[in-house]
């Protein structure tokens, strides 16, 4: 996914211009942000209001947005904003003004402002394309870094068959995806995960358990799997499928078992995900034979289980990295620093349960991250899977800084 990644789109003035709107929708689906920004001969060719929808923000045409008030389109800030910027469709005219710096539209100026990768991806009439100039261009281009992505051979909108039908919006997409990924500095380190629920035998056939899914260590599983890294994820019992065969699953059912695993494995990991809903307590005695219902009243003894988290901050590297979550009702924040400073954690995410719509049973959620220092960066309620990108940006960042 390209959760978190913001991706600034231009448009130019050819008929592939139409491919964008496709183009916009296979980055919204991925997760990304994205802004528009398009000339306005792309507009002839479509409408800013198909693009401000499908990307969910106003589109960027003029310098200038409002003339009685002077408000301005800020092409620094835009230039700034993005992680990466795909001008797809490129004119023939668009790639010779990036070339010479011709800043009079609105798109070439925040291309000279950009600091990110700057991709293109170029659309024209074959003889266009084959010309000495467009050719020269091209790979000035190239040779300051920008990314070509090769039109494809086929129908023209002329008529004549030959390259320069620009890339397939799914292929963009696609290539704009790896790109990311092959970013990641997860890529082949080892992160164990923990999640699901225990179940705390009381004689063959019970248990105490809690109403936790599973999902949360899943989503984690997947969102790192995704950025190549090498995962473990140690469950308690859940009926959510893991459908990523990188991922190495391990089922437990009880604390100790989970504890166990954790214990056997913690020293070749890079990074620990703890999102497991521990059982705090198990039955002293586990019966060998079903309990009878014969007196009126029954007594199971707790004892407590061990905190498997805490083991696992107590027993961490400098060059480990170990993150917790935390549910807390009230003072949630400092008793949320606490328990990061106990637990010797990087990172704690704090769920909010004072939050409609986050919490359990919803697909939505709405966290905290608290960090040593007394840092805290709040978030915005929303899909579970988007908390859980965040989660890993946040990991990625810390590690590369
Ligand atoms: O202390 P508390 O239970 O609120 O902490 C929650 C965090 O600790 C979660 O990350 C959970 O996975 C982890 N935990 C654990 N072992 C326990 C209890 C909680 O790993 N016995």
């Amino acid at each position: 996914m390209l959760s978190g990644k913001k991706i600034l789109v231009g448009v130019t003035g050819s008929i592939a211009a139409y491919k964008t709107a496709y183009l916009i929708r296979e980055l919204i689906k991925l997760e990304a942000e994205v802004k528009v920004i398009m000339t306005k001969a792309s507009s002839d060719f479509i409408s800013p209001l198909t693009l401000a929808t499908l990307s969910k923000n106003p589109v960027a045409i003029d310098f200038v947005k409002d003339e009685e008030s002077g408000e301005w389109e800020n092409h620094v800030a835009l230039g700034l904003w993005a992680d990466l910027f795909i001008i797809a469709p490129a004119s023939a005219n668009s790639i010779s003004k990036l070339v010479s710096g011709n800043a009079d539209n609105l798109l070439v100026a925040t291309y000279l402002s950009a600091k990110c990768p700057v991709w293109i991806a170029p659309a024209m009439d074959l003889d266009m394309f084959k010309h000495f100039s467009t050719n020269e261009n091209l790979s000035k281009l190239r040779d300051k870094g920008v990314h070509v992505i090769e039109p494809t051979e086929g129908e023209l909108a002329s008529g004549l068959e030959g390259k320069g039908r620009m890339e397939e919006p799914e292929v963009i997409a696609q290539l704009i995806h790896e790109y990311f990924m092959a970013d990641s500095i997860l890529k082949g380190r080892n992160i164990l995960i923990t999640g699901g629920p225990t179940y705390e035998a009381i004689d063959p056939v019970r248990f105490i358990g809690n109403h936790s899914s599973g999902k949360t260590g899943i989503l984690l599983a997947d969102e790192c799997a995704k950025r190549g890294a090498k995962v473990t994820l140690i469950t308690g019992p859940t009926n959510i499928k893991v459908k990523d065969p990188h991922i190495n699953v391990i089922n437990v059912r009880s604390a100790l078992e989970m504890m166990q695993a954790v214990e056997k494995l913690w020293s070749g990991m890079d990074i620990g995900i703890f999102s497991a809903a521990v059982a705090d307590y198990r039955p002293l005695e586990v019966a060998d034979e079903k309990i009878k219902k014969s007196d009126e009243e029954l007594t199971i003894k707790l004892v407590k289980n061990p905190d498997i988290l805490l083991w696992t901050g107590e027993h961490k590297r400098a060059d480990q990295y170990l993150v917790g979550f935390a549910l807390e009702t009230e003072n949630e924040v400092e008793n949320g620093f606490k328990k990061l400073a106990k637990k010797n954690l990087d990172l704690l995410v704090l769920n909010s349960l004072n939050d409609k719509g986050a919490g359990f049973g919803h697909d939505t959620n709405k966290v905290s991250f608290l960090k040593t220092n007394n840092k805290i960066r709040s978030f915005e309620l929303k899909d579970k899977s988007a908390v859980m990108a965040d989660i890993i940006n946040e990991i990625e960042e810390d590690l590369e800084s």
